[in-house]
């Protein structure tokens, strides 16, 4: 099971690099890894208000105001920052966020198959995609 999801990973984004995938597609891809990875903490529609974020004396970020709070632009360079982990985010301390960067990596590496600069590259695309997802959330 654990192997046949890495592998989804892996065949999903050889597709991306193959196809010249669009942007509505990139977020498709990038909801399956909001709903995995990010809902328990910023809520199923990313309104911040997940089950375990719930816990947290720092609330997580709404994430369906991040143009909103940006002067109605979608900041996507703060916001793919904030998923790699690096940098901290404007306003707050040191980030609660979990190092997302790191963490695909880290996972992009366990199958051996995958060098280093192949994992990276898995890692890119799917904080990118993730990306795209957040944008499409955006309330005005
Ligand atoms: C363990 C709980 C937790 C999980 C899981 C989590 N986050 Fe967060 N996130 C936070 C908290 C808490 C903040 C509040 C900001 C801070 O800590 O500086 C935050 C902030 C953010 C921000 C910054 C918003 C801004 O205003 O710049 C973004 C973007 C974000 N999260 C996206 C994600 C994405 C995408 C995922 C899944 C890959 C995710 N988060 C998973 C807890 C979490």
């Amino acid at each position: 099971m654990k192997h046949q999801f890495r592998l989804f990973w892996v065949t999903a984004f050889a597709a991306q690099l193959a196809g010249g995938v669009g942007q509505a597609q990139d977020a498709a891809f990038g909801g399956e890894i909001y709903k995995t990875y990010c809902a328990v903490c910023h809520g199923k529609a990313g309104a911040g208000d997940g089950m375990v974020g719930e816990l947290f004396a720092q609330r997580p970020a709404n994430l369906k105001h991040l143009s909103r709070g940006n002067g109605g632009v979608f900041p996507t360079e703060r916001v793919t920052d904030a998923i790699y982990g690096r940098g901290k985010i404007a306003g707050h301390g040191p980030t609660k966020m979990p190092i997302w960067g790191g963490y695909f990596m880290a996972e992009a590496l366990e199958s051996r198959a995958i060098d280093p600069a192949e994992a990276a590259m898995i890692t890119k695309g799917r904080v990118l995609s993730v990306v795209a997802y957040l944008e499409t959330l955006q309330e005005e």
